[in-house]
């Protein structure tokens, strides 16, 4: 592990001063549109004498990704990128983010020190099975567990029978992997009859999506893995921006001497202290082909105190501003409903959010899963109790529609889609 991850916060704040001053100096530079949104605000790279005067800056958001579609935002020269990485947006154009050979460096050594802090060594036989492709998930998780000196097994993502015969023929001691794609290989080890407390895995590095209370009981209590939260975002970098240590369990480290994390008030886009929940939003310290200058994440977190290294910590990501669902007034996350399911011990945390209009009145209907086939009264009895849950706790009444196992359509590949809104359509 680097020594930096155990340096003093002194030493570890010097250095970031010092690289927040060359990404700035780098940015205006090099990208139009850095100089053109800096000289509008009259803020210049040489004002910035502390880290708190970050705050003088300009955000950087999506759009400024978009409008600067596809290479305006690069800061090198093209014969100096190495990769080129794009996410899908769900409207218009995808962002395209882009690395340098030291980018990919730098990249790759921050998911080595992931793999490391979650209790992987070289020793350890990888299975990634996050995408392979545009997405960052399959290229990053690989390229890290090569330089830890893992052998890599780039299963990629899909071909669930597959991925269980290499896990059950190979015998990987880590998967990386989306959480919610995780139980369906646990569905399909089950469907043949293995007994998943016993496979090969001993840790599992989940990310790219929340992972809220439900589906992590449900890894734990069926496999004898131990799960950490990786976080990451392509238009930093990609996975392994943060990652939880293995041992402490305890929220992602930031890795802080190649970002540099703010929260905000997303209303009023103050700087919160830590420990307080907002926006997290982050510029990068040592991006040389896509340098970041205050990148709104959308993410809703907070700070933590340092406890397993010398850096600090964000709380699980449990929504982003954007998904977040107003069902009459009322904002609800995704993820808060998976904790309520999570309530009930006769539901599986395979659920859809189904949001309509009836009349003016937004409607929610919540589709979930029971464990194993059980009678209409049963299913009925943990309707009621999930209704019960969503509406003493969260406050919204749902329409619950209890449904028999595997009913809710399974992603192979990527993410969970948890929300059909209808309203939007
Ligand atoms: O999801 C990078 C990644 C790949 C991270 C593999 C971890 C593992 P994007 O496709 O650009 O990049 O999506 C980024 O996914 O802003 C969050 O909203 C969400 N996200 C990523 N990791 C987590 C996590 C990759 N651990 C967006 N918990 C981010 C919750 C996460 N949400």
């Amino acid at each position: 592990m680097d020594s930096i991850v155990n340096a003093s916060r002194k030493e570890i704040e010097e250095l970031q001063l010092e690289r927040v001053r060359w990404t700035l100096n780098h940015a205006y530079e090099n990208v139009l549109h850095y100089r053109q949104r800096f000289d509008s605000l009259g803020v210049h790279p040489s004002d910035l004498k502390t880290l708190k005067d970050l705050s003088r800056f300009p955000f950087t958001e999506k759009k400024d990704l978009r409008d600067n579609y596809p290479y305006q935002m690069f800061a090198v020269a093209m014969k100096d990128v190495v990769r080129i990485h794009a996410s899908s947006g769900t409207t218009g154009k995808p962002t395209v983010v882009a690395y340098t050979k030291r980018d990919v460096d730098n990249w790759s050594s921050l998911v080595a020190r992931s793999i490391e802090i979650a209790g992987g060594t070289a020793q350890d036989i990888v299975q990634v099975s996050y995408g392979y492709g545009l997405f960052t998930g399959g290229l990053g998780a690989h390229y890290g567990a090569e330089s830890l000196g893992c052998a890599v097994i780039p299963m990629s993502g899909g071909q669930t029978e597959k991925q269980v015969a290499m896990i059950m023929d190979l015998k990987p001691s880590i998967i990386m992997v989306t959480p919610s794609y995780m139980l369906t290989i646990l569905d399909e080890m089950q469907r043949q009859g293995i007994d998943t407390k016993t496979i090969s895995l001993r840790i599992g590095i989940f990310g790219a999506e929340p992972w809220a209370s439900a589906t992590k009981s449900e890894i734990r209590s069926r496999t004898s893995m131990v799960g950490v939260d990786i976080y990451g975002l392509s238009e930093i970098m990609g996975p392994g921006v943060a990652s939880e240590s293995g041992l402490t369990l305890d929220g992602p480290i930031v890795w802080e001497d190649h970002f540099y994390p703010e929260i905000i008030d997303p209303i009023t886009k103050e700087v919160l202290p830590d420990g307080e929940e907002g926006e997290l939003v982050i510029t990068t310290l040592t991006k040389e082909a896509l340098p970041m200058v205050r990148y709104r994440t959308r993410d809703l977190t907070k700070l933590l105190e340092p406890t397993a290294t010398s850096m600090r910590r964000i709380s699980p990501i449990h929504g982003r501003s954007d998904d977040m669902l107003i069902i009459r007034g009322v904002n609800v996350f995704p993820t808060q409903i998976e904790d309520m399911i999570a309530k009930v011990p006769s539901l599986a945390p395979q659920y859809l959010l189904v949001v309509d209009k009836e009349g003016s009145l937004d409607t929610l209907e919540v589709k979930v899963e029971i464990r194993e086939n059980a009678s209409d009264d049963a299913m009925m009895r943990a309707a009621n109790e999930l209704a019960h849950h969503i509406k003493s706790m969260i406050g919204v009444t749902a329409k619950v529609t209890v449904v028999n196992p595997f009913e809710i359509e399974r992603t192979s590949v990527g993410k969970a889609k948890r929300v059909l809104d209808k309203r939007v359509l």
